[in-house]
C-alpha cells in the first residue's frame, strides 16, 4: 500500500468557514435549549472526530450539561470503512435516566451511529437524541437520521474542525474537501 499523501489544508478548497459552522453551531444550541429547559444533558462524544464539535456544541448550549466520550474503530487510516464497528472506549459515566445526545462529526453510511444508538439505548437513558455536524444522506447503508444536523453534503470526503485524514487535519478550523487523488 502507498503511504498517505498530504496536501497542505491550504490547498484544500473551504466547504464552510468557520463563521459559518459557528452559526449553525449556536443555531442549534439554541434549539437544544430550547427543547430541553429545565432539564440536564448528557453529551456523549464519538472520539476523536467529534471532540470539537462538542466543544462548541456544549458552549452553545445553556442548560445544565455534562459529556463523556466513547470511541470506536471505524475508518481507521484512509478514506474506506470495513464495515466493522467495535467499541474502543465506552462510557465513564453512567446515563441511565439521563437525557442522552449523541454527538458525531460525520453521519456517513450511519453504521458506527446505529452501533452506538443500540448500544446506548441498552443503558436505559430517559431520551436519546443525536447531533451530527455533517451528514451524507446518499452513503446511507442502514436507516438512521440525526436530530441536530449542521450541514448536509455531498458524497465528498472532508477534513478540518476535528475531521481528519490518517489523523491529520484536525486542528483545521474551518471544513475542506480533500481532494479525490490525495492519499490513493
Ligand atoms: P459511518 O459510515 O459509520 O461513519 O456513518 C461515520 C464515521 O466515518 C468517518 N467519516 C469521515 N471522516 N471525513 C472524515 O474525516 C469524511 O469525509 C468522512 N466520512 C465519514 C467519521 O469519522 C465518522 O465518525
Ligand atoms: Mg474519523
Amino acid at each position: 500500500m502507498s503511504s498517505p499523501v498530504f496536501v497542505p489544508a491550504s490547498q484544500c478548497e473551504i466547504l464552510f468557514t468557520t463563521d459559518q459552522i459557528a452559526d449553525r453551531v449556536v443555531a442549534i444550541g439554541r434549539q437544544i435549549t430550547e427543547e430541553y429547559k429545565g432539564q440536564s444533558i448528557v453529551l456523549v462524544g464519538v472520539l476523536k472526530g467529534a471532540a470539537i464539535f462538542l466543544a462548541d456544541l456544549a458552549r452553545a448550549i445553556e442548560v445544565d450539561n455534562t459529556f463523556d466520550f466513547v470511541a470506536v474503530s471505524s475508518y481507521g487510516k484512509g478514506k474506506t470503512t470495513t464495515g466493522a464497528v467495535k467499541l474502543i472506549k465506552d462510557l465513564d459515566v453512567p446515563i441511565e435516566g439521563k437525557h442522552v445526545i449523541l454527538v458525531e462529526d460525520i453521519l456517513d453510511t450511519g453504521l458506527t451511529l446505529s452501533y452506538l444508538r443500540k448500544l446506548m439505548l441498552q443503558h436505559k437513558p430517559a431520551t436519546l437524541k443525536i447531533a451530527t455536524c455533517l451528514d451524507k444522506p446518499e452513503r446511507r447503508l442502514v436507516p438512521i437520521e440525526a436530530d441536530y444536523v449542521c450541514f448536509k453534503i455531498p458524497n465528498k470526503f472532508v477534513i478540518g474542525y476535528g475531521m481528519d485524514y490518517a489523523e491529520k487535519y484536525r486542528n483545521v478550523p474551518d471544513i475542506r474537501l480533500f481532494p479525490e487523488d490525495a492519499g490513493h
